[in-house]
């Protein structure tokens, strides 16, 4: 980790800034091994060049099985992973270039990748950046990372990699242009909170491009799935649809790989969508978005309503205001009796 790269980092618990503590290796300005520390004192130690800032400490289960699944299997992921490929007769460069299309990087971009694995998309996405951007790549497994670091050795951008968990990410809100991750959210303990992560990390505006495998639901009774998940059941998680983060605008999902994975792809908003909600609906209903919603009273008996509807019919205006003048002049009224006015 190069010394300046500290401060990109926050602690993943109370997003506080970081700072070097102690170095104890450094080598041609990359910091082999010290520690990071953040305000209330919370130290984190870096091994091999990169921090570990994995948090909670103790990962729930399927965090700690991903880890030990992975730690290790870096050179037998990157031996046999094209087999995910050639199943469907696809091209995996042509595809994940495909893929990172839908980042819309600039050469000046900040990009994360979260679960980068051996960095099979992350040197594309380092081809698309100059030295002017910054790529940050994550991981739970360090011997994956590790894999994805000696791959990019030699690519122009700088670049930063933590272990880190991607429901607790470690970097600060509202830093990156585009955020990456294919083929790790189906093994995440928390799928919301990883996404939610990512919309925390990016800037209003922000591409965030995710995948995994999943079956769509139209091929899910054939002999073709049945074959698939035979070997990996993953294919028929869930699409991640409930899971997505309000903030989500222009979602679009596509299935990729032999139309086995989803790919989805979406710009980053602030807070939920709005919409123009006061304009004067026409017809016998009237009334706006907002008053229909925000003017709700009592229901009336049904004879009541005969009358309303007759009455409102008579006076040849919406419901809306029909309703909207009598009940307003009724108030009225009371509150004069009554003294209130
Ligand atoms: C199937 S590999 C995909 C690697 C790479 N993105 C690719 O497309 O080749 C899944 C990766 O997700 C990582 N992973 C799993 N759970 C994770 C978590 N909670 N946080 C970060 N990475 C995780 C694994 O360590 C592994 O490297």
């Amino acid at each position: 980790m190069k010394r300046e790269h500290a401060s990109l980092y926050v602690s993943p618990e109370t997003h506080q800034a970081l700072r070097l503590k102690t170095i104890e290796q450094e080598t041609a300005g990359e910091v082999e091994s010290g520690t990071l520390v953040s305000e209330d004192g919370s130290e984190y130690p870096i091994r091999l060049g990169m921090p570990d800032l994995t948090y909670p400490r103790d990962l729930s289960e399927p965090d700690l099985h991903a880890r030990s699944f992975y730690d290790g299997r870096a050179e037998a992921y990157d031996k046999f992973l094209h087999l995910t490929f050639q199943t469907h007769n696809e091209d995996e460069q042509k595809l994940r270039n495909q893929f990172i299309d839908a980042l819309d990087l600039k050469p000046a971009h900040k990009v994360l990748e979260v679960s980068c694995g051996t960095g099979r998309d992350s040197e594309i996405i380092a081809e698309r950046l100059g030295a002017e951007g910054m790529l940050c790549l994550q991981d739970i497994a360090a011997g994956m990372l590790e894999r994805c670091r000696q791959r990019l050795a030699r690519v122009s951008v700088p670049t930063s990699y933590s272990v880190s968990n991607a429901c607790f990410l470690p970097y600060p809100d509202k830093y990156f242009d585009a955020v990456y991750s294919f083929g790790g959210l189906g093994e995440f303990s928390d799928i919301k909170r990883s996404l939610a992560e990512m919309v925390r990390v990016s800037k209003p505006g922000a591409k965030i491009v995710v995948g995994d495998e999943s079956l769509p639901p139209w091929l899910r009774e054939t002999e073709f799935a049945r074959i698939l998940v035979t070997t990996n059941k993953q294919f028929m998680a869930k699409l991640p649809l409930e899971e997505m983060p309000v903030e989500a605008r222009d979602v679009r999902l596509r299935w990729v790989i032999g139309g086995v994975f989803y790919l989805i792809d979406f710009r980053v908003g602030e807070g939920e969508p709005t919409g123009n909600f006061d304009f004067e609906i026409p017809g016998p209903r009237g009334g706006t978005y907002r008053s229909r919603y925000l003017g709700q009273l009592e229901g009336v008996k049904v004879e009541t309503k005969h009358l309303a509807e007759q009455a409102r019919e008579k006076k040849g205006v919406s419901m809306h205001d029909w309703l909207d003048e009598v009940v307003r002049q009724a108030a009225l009224r009371e509150l004069d009796e009554s003294g209130k006015l």
